[in-house]
């Protein structure tokens, strides 16, 4: 199978009513660990690549990565980059074969978003690359805000449709009460406002900072609309949770496949299990 754009899997989504999971990778064996959950899932899937990501392994590796693991499956992959910060970010990403990207204009105001995103979505999509942009702050779990002040940062439905309108984008991740990382408690995500928008918004909606949100709660988002569920903070979790059991077990262990495979396996038990929530399974 060769790689897919974001539109593509997303407009089947739309049609079938599940969401897509787009988990984030940063290493040969989460990669493998993502391929192989939606192979066994028969289930589409994004792997993405963060800031953090493209900073640790690189773009050259990632999409070596990613090109690899494709080869291997059967199943439509769509290559991402996760809150992409600037024109030229996304170009390089483009030259090196990813197949939808992510501009995170989310931190300027309506209009300089507006015609960040605009300008990004007329280059992206003249090479058939999809496009998913950021409209209203979905913040870190670590951001110590009032609860009158992140209500301030959720996504204004009427703005998101001028957003949509404007600029012609394929996806939009709205900010609904997601933090990304661990929360404290338990996240609090407001249904009406998500309803409200999947009513006034033609394209696809995303959500952002979804480990550690209810099963209950991710499957009534994805009855609401939401097309995209964003998955980082679980998977890292698992991986260095096996990681620590495997050493404490066996201080003495030295070979790094031994401390790894088991890591991969926790991460992609966890993915196949996020895929089954987001209704995706046999579904490629
Ligand atoms: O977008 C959110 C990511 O989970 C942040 O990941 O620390 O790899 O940049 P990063
Ligand atoms: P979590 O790390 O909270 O799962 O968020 C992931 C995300 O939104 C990546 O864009
Ligand atoms: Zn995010």
């Amino acid at each position: 199978m060769s790689l897919v754009s974001l539109t593509e899997v997303l407009d089947r989504a739309s049609r079938g009513g599940y969401a897509v999971g787009a988990f984030n990778c940063h290493n040969m064996e989460i990669v493998q660990s993502i391929a192989r959950a939606a192979e066994k899932e028969k289930s589409p899937v994004i792997i993405q690549a963060s800031q953090g990501a493209i900073k640790y392994a690189g773009l050259e590796y990632i999409t070596s990565l990613v090109e690899e693991a494709v080869r291997e499956v059967s199943v439509p992959v769509v290559l991402h980059l996760d809150h992409g910060t600037s024109l030229q970010q996304v170009v390089q990403c483009i030259r090196h074969g990813f197949t939808s990207v992510m501009i995170d204009g989310s931190r300027l105001t309506l209009e300089e978003n507006i015609k960040l995103t605009a300008g990004v979505v007329r280059i992206a999509r003249a090479v058939g690359v999809s496009v998913e942009a950021e409209i209203g702050k979905i913040g870190g779990t670590e951001d110590d805000i009032s609860v009158k002040e992140s209500e301030a940062l959720l996504t204004d439905p009427e703005e998101a449709v001028r957003f949509v309108e404007e600029t012609g984008v394929d996806a939009l991740a709205i900010a609904i009460g997601t933090a990304h990382g661990q929360y404290r408690g338990e996240p609090e995500l407001d249904f009406n406002r998500l309803e409200k928008i999947n009513r006034l918004v033609p394209c696809p909606l995303v959500l952002h900072g979804s480990s550690g949100v209810p099963d209950g709660d991710l499957k009534r988002a994805v009855q609401l609309g939401i097309r995209k569920i964003n998955i980082d903070t679980n998977i890292r979790e698992v991986f260095v949770k096996a990681i620590r059991e495997i050493l404490e077990r066996n201080p003495r262990e030295i070979d790094p496949r031994n401390v790894l495979r088991p890591a991969r396996e926790a991460a992609e038990k966890i993915i196949r299990e996020k895929i089954q929530v987001f209704g995706s399974s046999g579904q490629a």
